[in-house]
């Protein structure tokens, strides 16, 4: 069909574009320097005013200082969209109507686009809605590593691999910052699980906390430059994180030489001393005993509130430590509410809502896929049965502190029967998750029984079965506040997929989840699609897939254990995970993820970076730039790689290295480059991958530095930690 335009017409489409890249492109918010108007601030503020800066006014505000006409600043969750209003005093819902946003991917699916470029154009979007909705501070992203499959907040992060979250994150923040709002990087550090959180204190070596667990953050702060950090609930070496001598004075401030703010996650802060001391700047969310609740302004009662200025007026805290914290603060204001270059941000644009579904398509792994199961031909004759509760679940609702009032979100099931006109498509729920809070009041009519039997009678006369379960965003699944409870599908879907694979044979499971399960029905079904929580334009991204319109290449961000006790972290027992309510150790120490199923040749069921296709590439002529190196150089990796399948599709060339025959424990190999390319069917293309050797080092604590240690290397190409196509020897002096 040919559209044609009037003259008319033309001028308002070439205006409307200009007005588009101006306001959304071009004006990107560079901050000047401001450090002398920050010091002449400094000087006009009382010590109260400068107090009334570092902590809380309200819930998600702190106060500004308005006879200088220094402005509040206004933050909001969270990590894959721009939460919505909460009530200035409690956690209720403030009632806007305004406030609908677009939903984007959750990090896990954006780290298994293995895409760089992608999450650059989400940082950039979540920071222009941000932005439209005046928030200064973006609570995220999260970037705590992943390290046992249980953790409720996985769905949040970025996976198990420093490398991988380091290389996502860094354009996410820089995209964000680009609207004049901060990003807030958090948990920092050692959250990586949900379970006693507030408590729970972790020991772990120094290796691990420099190699596996700080990276990501490091590299927000020196990489992307991040405006703010948040800290994180539990405790390490038995000081709160918060405020930690080591991590947030030393490692952040002193050697990262992180210029923006250390935030308190919500109510972590516990202490005047260390929070002024170490380097806490702005508290939070702090129910002090009680008096959240029940003192008319609590916000005075805060830690670094009235009792902070009560210790700088008697002198026990010296001005020098407020004054610090007001300049990094007032530079936070410098970059976001004050800059007067701010864009203006926008929201439910359509551009966003394809940078989310771009995400979503991208993100998607394909991990099983018999006798093409997929793609899936919207054909006349067929029938296809959707099965499960999750293909009409909201997943952008429930979570905790990342949920989301989305504009729209396409279900699984809408977007199916958006896009196949000429299948019929049936849906039965299958099972339930048990009462919703309105159930809690109103029993539940949902009989289990009967929901199943409903299931096998449509699987029985379908040709096809979509089984869409996995987890959801409840309590004890993927859900900020506890960790799950098994590593099983919940809600008798195990039971569930094995009856309906008895009465049909044609079984696909679309699984919603943000973290691996146990799958010993693996057998019965014949594909599986891993499609994490998609957001605002999950259905129709799920659709894209399914019928072939998109070819999934997505990789998996972190390994599926066969069972739970072939992940490093469960290995040691309840020492290690979930540790005894007080403490836990982290026994594995750096074999995290792939590490440890190299290291101990404990097979995954699926690996670290695995994801297929529905076409086929070769990797071939893989090869270094030389034989050997000098310190100071860099490897270049290069890798033919051709479509040879029948389909345009994207493939992810992984570059691991290893040190045979270290002095030092190692893992077997470590992710140390990717690319992904794009290939038209038929065609190739020569990658090539850069490994700094810097980035070889490892961290010797007997110097507490990074070292490096000479001789020969082992560089795996290949993709997927557990499909490597060639290993070279180097020899680096
Ligand atoms: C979460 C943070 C979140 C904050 C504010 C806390 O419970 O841990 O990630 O940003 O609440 O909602």
């Amino acid at each position: 069909m040919k559209i044609f335009f009037n003259q008319v017409q033309l001028t308002g489409i070439f205006f409307l574009c200009f007005l588009t890249f101006q306001i959304g492109f071009s004006q990107e918010a560079k901050p000047a320097n401001h450090e002398s108007d920050i010091e002449s601030i400094l000087k006009q503020l009382t010590l109260e005013e400068k107090v009334a800066l570092c902590h809380a006014q309200s819930k998600f505000s702190t106060k500004g200082v308005a006879r200088l006409g220094i402005p509040e600043i206004w933050m909001s969750d969270g990590p894959h969209g721009v939460r919505a209003e909460i009530s200035w005093d409690d956690w209720a819902y403030a009632g806007w109507t305004n406030d609908s946003i677009t939903a984007f991917p959750a990090l896990t699916c954006l780290a298994a686009t293995f895409n760089p470029d992608l999450s650059s154009q989400f940082g950039f979007s979540l920071g222009e809605e941000a932005r439209y909705r005046k928030k200064d501070v973006l609570l995220g992203p999260g970037v705590n590593i992943y390290r046992t499959p249980l953790n409720g907040r996985n769905f949040e992060y970025m996976g198990e691999d420093p490398f991988l979250a380091s290389t996502m994150v860094v354009p996410y923040i820089k995209g964000v910052q680009k609207n004049g709002v901060a990003a807030c990087v958090k948990h920092f550090a050692l959250n990586n699980q949900e379970h006693w959180r507030d408590v729970i204190n972790v020991e772990v070596s120094d290796r691990a906390l420099h190699e596996i667990y700080l990276p990501a953050f490091k590299a927000a702060v020196q990489e992307a430059g991040v405006w703010a950090i948040m800290g994180a609930y539990n405790q390490f070496r038995g000081q709160y994180t918060t405020h930690h001598e080591l991590l947030t004075k030393k490692i952040l401030k002193q050697d990262w030489k992180f210029d923006g703010v250390v935030i308190s996650d919500w109510s972590s802060a516990h202490n005047t001393d260390e929070a002024a001391i170490n380097g806490l700047d702005l508290e939070m969310g702090t129910g002090t005993d009680g008096l959240g609740y029940t003192t008319e302004n609590h916000y005075d009662h805060y830690y670094l509130a009235s009792p902070f200025l009560k210790k700088l007026k008697s002198g026990e805290i010296p001005e020098a430590v407020v004054d610090d914290k007001v300049r990094r603060i007032l530079r936070l204001m410098y970059r976001t509410n004050l800059n007067p270059n701010k864009p203006l941000g926008r929201m439910n644009n359509k551009e966003h809502h394809d940078v989310a579904r771009k995400v979503a398509t991208e993100g998607m792994v394909l991990l099983k896929n018999e006798d093409n199961f997929f793609p899936i031909r919207d054909d006349k004759n067929l029938s296809i049965a959707v099965i499960g509760e999750n293909a009409t679940r909201s997943m952008t609702a429930g979570g905790g502190s990342s949920e989301l009032k989305p504009k729209f979100e396409i279900s699984p099931l809408e977007g199916l029967k958006a896009r196949y006109k000429n299948a019929s498509i049936l849906h039965t729920m299958g099972y339930h998750s048990g009462p919703s809070e309105y159930n809690r009041v109103h029993p539940s009519n949902l009989d289990a029984d009967s929901l199943k039997h409903a299931a096998i009678q449509l699987a029985k006369k379908a040709d096809i079965v979509l089984f869409v379960g996995g987890l959801n965003k409840s309590h004890l699944q993927d859900c900020e506040g506890d960790d799950r409870q098994q590593y099983g599908l919940p809600f008798g879907q195990e039971a569930l997929i094995n009856d309906i694979s008895k009465v049909n044979k044609n079984v696909g499971f679309i699984l919603v989840s943000g973290n691996a399960i146990d799958m010993p029905w693996l057998n019965e079904v014949k594909a599986i699609l891993q499609t994490w929580y998609l957001g605002s334009m999950a259905g129709q991204a799920i659709a894209d897939v399914v019928s072939g319109d998109v070819n999934p290449s997505g990789k998996l961000p972190f390994s599926f254990p066969v069972k739970l006790n072939d992940n490093g972290a469960h290995a040691f027992g309840e020492r290690s995970y979930p540790g005894d309510g007080v403490n836990q150790y982290y026994k594995e120490d750096i074999l995290v993820g792939y590490r440890w199923h190299d290291t101990k040749k404990i097979k995954p069921l699926y690996a670290f970076g695995y994801g297929m296709s529905y076409t086929n590439f070769e990797l071939s002529n893989i090869s270094t730039d030389k034989k050997s190196y000098a310190k100071n150089d860099t490897i270049t990796i290069s890798c033919d790689v051709k479509n040879v399948g029948d389909f345009e599709g994207a493939e992810v060339v992984q570059v691991y290295v290893g040190k045979p025959k270290s002095k030092i424990d190692r893992p077997l190999k470590e992710l140390k480059g990717f690319s992904k390319v794009k290939l038209d069917k038929g065609s190739a293309k020569t990658v090539l991958v850069e490994v700094p050797i810097d980035k070889l080092k490892y961290y010797d604590p007997s110097i507490s530095d990074w070292n490096f240690e000479s001789g020969s290397y082992e560089i795996y190409v290949g993709n997927a930690s557990n499909a490597i196509f060639k290993k070279i020897k180097v020899t680096i002096d």
